[in-house]
């Protein structure tokens, strides 16, 4: 069984996690809009293709070529082969698209698959009525399945909603999507302007509560400890 973790390609978002991405595990990172979860989708994607791996990128928001140009700098030409990116238009397209991945970890030495996001697809199936949240269910489980069958970690993004009982922003995708996920990390804006916040909000072998402060910067994220 492989132990070992991968870098996030962040040294404060690595020390929270407690050494970097688990392999066989999904870590989800939620927050509200411009948090910087796509921010750290990327980084951690450039640091695995750094390293020598594939990586499996499934972008249902549209994928920034720029962003990754800025985070990936002199390195892009040479890692960009190996990014394998997936753009799903709507909810059962990103079903079909994790099916398809799967031709990916099979022929190339793959480090990391990234899902950015995981809810938001779905978000639109659910507005339109629609019992979504089985389909939801049963991709991430397909997901699940990769990172022990191919020994890799997985990174999902989540959108928020208020959740006006508690007057505080909730992951989408309800208890299922929770559960899947063993490690969540929440993002958040704090009052300082443009200082952002990465807290643990789950974990099964790290204290929860945890937390880093962070700006987005043209090549990633600024950190120091809070
Ligand atoms: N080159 C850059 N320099 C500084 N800040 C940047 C740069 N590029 C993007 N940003 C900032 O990053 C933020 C967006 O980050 P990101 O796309 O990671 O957020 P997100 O959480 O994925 O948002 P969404 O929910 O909309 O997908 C914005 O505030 C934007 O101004
Ligand atoms: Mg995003």
């Amino acid at each position: 069984m492989k132990t070992d973790k991968l870098s996030s390609g962040n040294a404060a978002l690595d020390t929270l996690l407690g050494g970097g991405l688990e392999a066989r595990t999904v870590t989800q990172f939620f927050g509200e809009p411009a948090s910087g979860k796509s921010t750290l989708c990327t980084i951690a994607a450039v640091a695995c293709l750094r390293a020598g791996l594939s990586v499996v990128y499934i972008d249902s928001e549209g994928f920034s070529i720029e962003r990754f140009r800025q985070i990936a700098g002199e390195d892009t030409e040479k890692i960009a082969d190996r990014l394998f990116l997936f753009e799903p238009i709507d909810f059962e397209h990103q079903g079909s698209m994790i099916l398809e991945a799967e031709k990916v970890l099979k022929a190339h030495k793959t480090g990391l698959l990234v899902m950015d996001s995981a809810t938001a697809l779905y978000r639109t199936d659910l507005e339109k009525g629609r019992d979504a949240m089985q389909a939801l269910t049963r991709q991430m489980l397909h997901l699940l399945g990769y990172a022990k069958r191919y020994e890799i970690p997985i990174i999902i993004t989540n959108q928020v909603y208020i959740d006006t009982t508690k007057n505080t922003y909730a992951g989408l995708g309800g208890t299922a999507l929770e559960h899947l996920s063993k490690v969540i990390v929440r993002l958040e804006k704090t009052d300082a302007p443009g200082i952002r916040r990465a807290r643990l909000v789950k974990h099964r072998s790290r204290p929860e509560g945890a937390s880093f402060e962070y700006e987005i910067t043209g090549d990633g994220i600024s950190s120091r400890p809070s």
